[in-house]
């Protein structure tokens, strides 16, 4: 090869390798972003779901920001620990609530926000993320249907035991049309957050006063 076709192949692979290094760039600045706007949005609808669950007229405190750390439980279907959202006045937790999976979806892991008020009623439930199908499962959406409105004022006596399943099981929460498993799966882990809040409420009252005054988890 000749010396001025040597340098044109030398320049071409140059300009390849720029190229090549400018799409890569902008490629990773892209996804980087769109990454950053998902999660900004994902953090948007938590927090717009957390005060649906515990409505800003019963609390005086940041509920998005009064956070407390709880253990892996299964009962909260997860073996990670978890974030609650403590809603209180004047000082005093008015609600917490929780982050539980509901593990067995149809399409697999339901997560949920469950909101307990200091006395054991459920103030809310929603969905977070889930995977169940457009049109059957996803009933369990907040804006798809009131079906999960319906849990609001529950607790471990009402209904009894028996009453906390879907109707098709015996109990007393509707199931959809040509599908139950989705339903089941929600109001399995609605009521195993009950048991849970039952079972560790002193704990997690003083827990919750002290994130108070630590300002802190
Ligand atoms: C493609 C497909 C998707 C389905 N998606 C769901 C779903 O998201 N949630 C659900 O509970 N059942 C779903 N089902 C139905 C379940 O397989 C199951 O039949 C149903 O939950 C049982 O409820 P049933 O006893 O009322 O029929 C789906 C079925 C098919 C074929």
């Amino acid at each position: 090869m000749r010396r001025p076709e040597i340098r044109q192949v030398v320049v071409t692979a140059l300009l390849l390798v720029a190229f090549a290094v400018v799409g890569v760039g902008l490629v990773a600045a892209t996804q980087s972003l769109t990454a950053e706007r998902i999660e900004k949005n994902e953090k948007r609808a938590l927090m717009r779901k957390l005060t649906q669950i515990v409505p800003e007229a019963r609390i005086d405190n940041d509920l998005t920001r009064d956070t407390i750390r709880i253990e892996a439980a299964s009962r909260l279907g997860t073996d990670a620990p978890s974030t609650a959202y403590v809603g209180r006045r004047d000082g005093e937790p008015v609600a917490i609530i929780f982050t539980p999976v509901a593990p067995d979806g149809y399409n697999g892991n339901i997560h949920l926000l469950v909101g307990v008020n200091v006395d054991g009623s459920i103030a809310g439930v929603r969905v977070v993320k889930h995977r169940e199908t457009p049109g059957l499962g996803d009933v369990i959406e907040a804006r798809k249907s009131d079906w999960i409105r319906a849990f609001a004022g529950k607790s471990l006596d009402n209904p009894d035991e028996k009453g906390w399943a879907v109707k098709r099981d015996g109990g007393e929460f509707d199931q959809f049309t040509g599908a139950t498993i989705t339903p089941r799966a929600v109001v399995n882990a609605v009521h195993n957050t009950l048991l849970y809040f039952e079972a560790n409420r002193q704990r997690l009252l003083a827990k919750a006063e002290r994130a108070q005054e630590s300002g802190d988890e």
